[in-house]
């Protein structure tokens, strides 16, 4: 008997996915699949600065268009650039053999990029490019050290530096400013200005963030639509069965 609690507590035991980040703090981001204007520019974002490179081989338009709320027409006028038309996957042209010789590394295809690192991974990873004129592309990052990627949000962001060396980066903490809202600490900042404010980009880059973590579960929302439905009618049945066992041991006694 102690065995089988033993087991059933193992079983128990969430198991904690965490990622390899080298022991970089990572920004949180909280996913929001109902924020449909959300996910809306997080697509628009995704098209225009990430598939010159990166493939969502897994996702068709058309599906992102009913399950955002786009009429497939707009979709097609405005989101597709190439070829494609909107019944299609979300691939591009780019040779992977090319691609790995002009970056060192071919861009992976992004659609199930979220489940693979986590959310808050990516949202850190695109806002922690820095200044390295070492580095082929003349950034780093600090989430994704010699990263192979050039920052394709820069004329957004701006150009950040880094105030940090390598061990300390994992104890500068960005943290917000109760009394006046601004942020202090940190390693990066913004030395070049850029389109954006830090807010403005900040807030860009949750909506692309959003959208890839839409693409990679679609179904999360239905889901949890179903799991509500399936426990209400549980419910319900429970009331049904209950009754049926007091009547079956009603003379048993
Ligand atoms: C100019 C081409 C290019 C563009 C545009 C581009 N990337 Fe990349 N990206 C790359 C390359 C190359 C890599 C592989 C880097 C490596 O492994 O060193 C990469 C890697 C990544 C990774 C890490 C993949 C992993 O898990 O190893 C993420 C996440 C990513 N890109 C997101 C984006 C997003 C989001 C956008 C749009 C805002 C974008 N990229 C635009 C070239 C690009």
């Amino acid at each position: 008997m102690k065995k089988f609690f033993i087991a059933i507590m193992l079983v128990l035991v969430p198991v904690v996915a965490s990622a390899n980040t080298g022991g970089v703090h990572l920004d949180t981001m909280g996913p929001d699949h109902t924020n449909k204007e959300s996910l809306q520019r997080g697509m628009k974002t995704f098209v225009n600065y990430c598939m010159g490179c990166h493939s969502a081989n897994f996702q068709r338009y058309e599906r992102a268009a009913v399950d955002l709320g786009m009429p497939s027409e707009l979709v097609q006028e405005h989101m597709i650039f190439g070829e494609s038309k909107v019944g299609e996957q979300m691939t591009i042209a780019m040779p992977q053999a090319d691609a790995a010789g002009w970056f060192g590394t071919p861009p992976p295809d992004l659609t199930l990029e979220t489940r693979l690192r986590g959310e808050d991974w990516v949202y850190t990873y695109l806002r922690s490019f820095y200044k390295d004129p070492a580095r082929p592309w003349g950034v780093n990052n600090v989430v994704f050290p010699d990263v192979g990627m050039p920052n394709v949000l820069e004329g957004l962001q701006g150009l950040q530096v880094n105030h940090c060396t390598a061990s300390e980066m994992a104890h500068h903490e960005k943290t917000i400013d109760p009394l006046t809202g601004l942020t202090m600490g940190g390693c990066l900042s913004v030395a070049e200005k850029g389109e954006l404010s830090v807010e403005e980009f900040d807030k860009t880059v949750y909506d692309l963030v959003n959208f890839m973590s839409y693409m990679g579960n679609p179904v999360k929302l239905e889901s949890e639509q179903i799991g509500y439905k399936v426990l209400i009618f549980l419910a319900i049945l429970f009331v049904f069965a209950f009754a049926l066992k007091k009547e079956f041991w009603r003379d048993v006694h």
